[in-house]
């Protein structure tokens, strides 16, 4: 038995070079030696850049018939490459333009596929523009999209948290510091608070979209060209605020995938935190509120259980998000200016953060919708635990009493309600002049402080700006509703 016949299969097939197979012919290849099969596959991105096949379309259409325009091609071919250019896009719409698996990646296809309808005509689509330039502007042409998606589903995340809210404006519960009982507020403020965090999400998108609104063609390569191309009427054609200022900065640059990623990140921190706070929220030992059936699950061996794998799997794709942000960082680091082949790998990061906010974003605004408050519960855990202890210490500084002298005289409240084992509103006068001279001489009776200490009065109290007094809180939804409208016709 010869040995090739001993080697395992896999062996066999592996591509061999230089002598036993031809190598693979490039766009840019002019000698007929060709590149190790190897290294063709190991660089080919088209797998996955096939994703930008329709805005390198529209991208090279806007070149072509500028082209025309400045005579740097005869009007006719122009004529040709935009027609050729948008039957391809309405194919590719359709499903129906298939890359061709050889190509390098989705640009060198379209040169290649223009060529092939077109013959010469076609080879006319890249005076002036290089493969840098179309990725490029590509990405910013794709991350226009994913910035909008973002947005909307963020604003899609506030209504469904503001309608909640607008139902629990007096769902009384405890606000925590250190997961701790600290003081009276409501779900209605609790939810706001997520709220405010979304606000400022949506606008790091809105604002990253915005630095992202420059048009990269036209930068040819690295560092411009000489050919009298109208940079400007590209970039208006296509729907950008100008032309990107530095031919080398503008092939080199990824700042706006690693800024869609850092917003995406920071979004899904919050996200993953408010999905701890409904599974803790949710569970038996907390039982503010269940998560409907339709947004949870059951166990496989457990007749009993239903969890709460949406809020898991939010928690669990912030992983990934940050993943994506730590990649898109770490691949530019040590790059030397222009473009390097390591930029290549912008994509599979930017790729996987839109569809895991196209995943997560519409998850997220179910599982708010299928939230069901239980405001008794809810109310139950201010009962015990002394949340209406500031309240009291403000009402001994009302009275005059120095704040560090009121805070003494409540936390010696407290000790005596706790052993007596009753809240701050049951203690006597008796037990108020036992462990401080404050209460009285500050006039507080006994009987006046169940009033003053009930939740809905704290919290009704607490209606400065930003306070949690469900007239502020309604005030806050009523600003959000229009942050939301205003911001969805944008
Ligand atoms: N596929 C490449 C990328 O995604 C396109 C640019 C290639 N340019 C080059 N000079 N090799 O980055």
């Amino acid at each position: 038995m010869s040995t090739d016949q001993e080697a395992p299969a896999s062996r066999q097939q592996k591509p061999r070079r230089p002598t036993e197979m031809p190598g693979v012919l490039k766009l840019w290849e002019t000698s007929p030696t060709g590149l190790d099969p190897r290294v063709d596959l190991f660089l080919s991105s088209l797998a996955v850049d096939s994703r930008l096949l329709e805005v390198d379309l529209e991208g090279s259409a806007a070149h072509a018939a500028m082209l025309g325009v400045k005579g740097i091609i005869p009007q006719s071919s122009a004529k040709a490459l935009t027609d050729a250019l948008a039957a391809m896009l309405a194919e590719a719409r359709a499903g129906a333009l298939k890359p061709d698996a050889s190509a390098e990646d989705v640009h060198s296809f379209i040169e290649l596929e223009l060529t092939r309808r077109l013959g010469d005509t076609g080879k006319m689509v890249h005076a002036g523009r290089s493969r840098n330039d179309q990725v490029a502007l590509d990405m910013r042409l794709y991350l226009r999209q994913a910035f909008n998606e973002a947005k909307v589903g963020v604003l899609d995340v506030i209504g469904s948290l503001c309608d909640l809210a607008s139902a629990n404006l007096e769902a009384y519960m405890p606000a925590y510091t250190h997961m701790r009982r600290a003081q009276p507020s409501t779900l209605a403020f609790h939810l706001l608070a997520w709220c405010a965090a979304l606000e400022r999400d949506w606008g790091r998108f809105d604002d990253a979209a915005k630095r992202a609104d420059e048009c990269p063609l036209g930068s040819a390569a690295v560092a411009g060209s000489g050919l009298p191309l109208d940079r400007e009427a590209v970039a208006r054609a296509l729907g950008f605020a100008r032309p990107s200022r530095n031919a080398m900065d503008a092939t080199a640059d990824r700042d706006a995938c690693v800024e869609y990623a850092a917003a995406a990140a920071t979004l899904l921190m919050h996200l993953s935190r408010y999905c701890e706070e409904i599974i803790l929220w949710s569970s038996a030992e907390f039982g503010f509120m269940d998560i409907g059936n339709e947004c949870s699950t059951g166990s496989s061996i457990m007749p009993q259980k239903r969890n709460p794998d949406v809020a898991e799997l939010v928690r669990g794709k912030t992983g990934r998000v940050f993943g994506s942000l730590v990649s898109l960082l770490t691949i530019q680091k040590g790059l030397p200016l222009g473009y390097d082949r390591d930029l290549q790998e912008d994509k599979a990061a930017v790729f996987d953060l839109r569809d895991t906010l196209a995943g997560v974003l519409p998850a997220f605004v179910a599982l708010v919708e299928a939230l069901k408050p239980k405001p008794a519960a809810m109310a139950a855990a201010l009962e015990t635990g002394f949340a209406e202890a500031t309240d009291l210490a403000e009402l001994l500084v009302a009275k005059g009493v120095p704040f560090r002298d009121g805070y003494a005289a409540t936390k010696a409240a407290i000790a005596a309600a706790t052993g007596k084992g009753i809240g701050l509103a049951a203690l006597s006068d008796a037990d108020l002049a036992a462990v401080s001279g404050a209460f009285a001489q500050a006039g507080i009776k006994a009987a006046d402080l169940a009033a003053y200490l009930n939740p809905s009065a704290c919290v009704a109290r607490r209606n400065l700006v930003g306070g949690p007094a469900p007239v502020r809180t309604a005030e806050e939804i009523a600003r959000l509703r229009h942050f939301v409208e205003d911001s969805s016709q944008q």
